[in-house]
């Protein structure tokens, strides 16, 4: 096969972990005979500084004539502490989920054995979890009217969904956990939101339609508390954007490092691979940084994407050896666990995915 993949590092640590999930495609496809051809565009605070623009025309297009978009992440403190800001990186992020029509993004959190130690929960909790976040990512909060009035002093952000919104994303919902262990919790707050009260209306609606699931739904307060008191209760959680994201920023913890946690945003148009931490400014160019969630990021792409699951399959081996050999950066690393450096890691995760 022929994969067409845009490559979006972004800003911060964005580049150097796009690099190393580059190793990872690469290999696969030297094994599994495909080719492959990256198109780079820019995102993010890097793309302001070059086109004053955080999603300019050029990268829209670029990723609108790609089948993939392998993506690193956007960020930069030039802009966090200026409320005033025309442009923020963090539009780029948006306006690409917008344009690309990428209603739902998917976060899966899977726990390693050889790592449960390293989370915040107690290991017998977390030992074991496998859950799947599927966050509506087009609408809500974020991309309802918001504004300002009284000469600036009162401010508003609209919570605000349309049905065919939330049945293209409970559809989808449905559908994933028919394809797993058929337990799906729908998160909302319609005992205060009317948009919640709709949530609701329309999955109790489309329940009939799958018999076999069995569905629960979860006031998002409760489901905070859940996720961290007993997250193998969980199998596929759904739920509107704002909810989404800070749910999945609790989730990503639970397996034992944010940077392991890998993303599929999928909808109308070209699909966007990404790991799910930030652009992490700290580590940005110090090498350092934690590259599995976007290697992660490529086992999806090549799943969701390209179809192609036995490819894969073959970068989740890899992944997972790194982690039991452990040859790990400095997040993960500890006593008697000598800390690797990003370009290290990312040689082995390929050199291991090459000679499988
Ligand atoms: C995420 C991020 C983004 C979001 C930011 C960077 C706009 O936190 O992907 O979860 O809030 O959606
Ligand atoms: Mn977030």
């Amino acid at each position: 096969m022929r994969l067409k993949i845009a490559e979006v590092p972004g800003d911060g640590i964005g580049p150097e972990v796009v690099n190393q999930a580059k190793k990872a495609v690469d290999a696969v496809c030297a094994r599994f005979g495909h080719e492959v051809e990256y198109r780079f565009a820019k995102a993010g605070a890097c793309a302001i500084d070059e086109y004053g623009s955080a999603y300019p025309e050029e990268t829209h297009k670029i990723c609108m004539e790609s089948d993939a978009v392998l993506y690193g992440a956007v960020g930069d403190p030039r802009y966090d502490n200026d409320p005033t800001a025309k442009v923020r990186p963090e539009q780029g992020l948006l306006a690409m989920r917008k344009q690309l029509g990428l209603y739902a993004n998917l976060r899966p959190v899977e726990t390693f054995p050889s790592l449960v130690h390293k989370s915040p929960l107690k290991e017998e909790l977390v030992d074991g979890a496998d859950f799947l976040c599927i966050r509506e990512l087009t609408g809500g909060m974020y991309f309802g009217e918001k504004g300002r009035l009284d000469g600036g002093d009162t401010a508003y952000d609209t919570n605000i969904y349309h049905r065919f919104e939330i049945e293209r994303i409970l559809k989808l919902a449905f559908e994933y956990a028919m394809r797993r262990r058929k337990h799906l919790t729908v998160v909302d707050k319609a005992n205060v939101l009317e948009s919640s009260r709709l949530w609701r209306q329309v999955a109790q609606e489309m329940e009939p339609q799958y018999p076999e699931v069995r569905t629960d739904y979860m006031y998002v307060d409760n489901a905070s508390m859940q996720l961290i008191r007993c997250p193998k209760f969980f199998d596929v959680i759904v739920t509107e954007n704002t909810f989404g994201d800070i749910l999945t920023d609790e989730a990503s913890v639970i397996s034992g490092s944010m940077g392991l946690l890998a993303s599929a945003s999928i909808g109308e148009h070209t699909g966007v691979f990404e790991p799910i931490h930030g652009s992490y400014p700290q580590a940005a160019g110090k090498n350092i940084a934690n590259p599995l969630a976007t290697i992660l990021s490529a086992a999806m792409m090549f799943e969701y994407a390209f179809g192609l699951m036995e490819e894969g399959r073959a970068i989740r081996e890899a992944v997972a050896a790194s982690i039991e050999a452990k040859y790990v950066t400095e997040d993960l690393a500890g006593e008697g666990v000598p800390a690797r450096s990003t370009s290290e890691v990312g040689d082995w995760v390929a050199d291991y995915i090459r000679n499988a």
